[in-house]
């Protein structure tokens, strides 16, 4: 490179290599993988205190009652080395999983009368 090529490259095409990269970065950020905890009040307590011993992937995958996510807690603390976390804490943790993960509702759809329903294709009149 000639002493002015060097010039140009580094008055011109440098800085703007930054900007290249950190444009295709920046849309990944933004959006939250299936498997991470929802982005709600309280999410960091949940990563900080609960993702130690297994990935986040476990929590999202389940639901339940406060109760429900109570007696996890309580038996993660009884059998598997989970440390106590205390009162306040541990609601802090109740709260957002309860808020986020809670008890689903029923999603079966209910069943029609037969009389609503379209008739059957798979069926012979006879
Ligand atoms: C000391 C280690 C440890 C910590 C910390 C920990 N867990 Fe666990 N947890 C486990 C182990 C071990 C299992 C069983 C994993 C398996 O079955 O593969 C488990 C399983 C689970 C399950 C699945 C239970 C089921 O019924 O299938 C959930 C939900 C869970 N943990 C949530 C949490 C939450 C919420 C926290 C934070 C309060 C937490 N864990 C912190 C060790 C831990």
């Amino acid at each position: 490179m000639t002493n002015k090529m060097k010039l140009i490259w580094l008055a011109l095409i440098a800085p703007s290599l930054p900007l290249l990269f950190s444009g295709a970065s920046s849309t990944a950020q933004e959006s939250t993988a299936p498997s991470e905890l929802i982005r709600e009040e309280g999410w960091q307590l949940v990563h900080d205190n609960c993702t130690e011993c297994h990935s986040s992937q476990i929590i999202v995958q389940n639901s339940g009652t406060r109760e429900v996510w109570k007696s996890r807690i309580e038996w993660m603390r009884n059998s598997q080395g989970l440390g106590d976390l205390g009162p306040e804490l541990e609601d802090s943790i109740l709260d957002y999983l309860t808020l986020n993960y809670g008890q689903k509702t029923a999603s079966r759809r209910r069943a029609l009368p037969p009389h609503l329903m379209p008739s059957n294709p798979n069926l012979q009149a006879n």
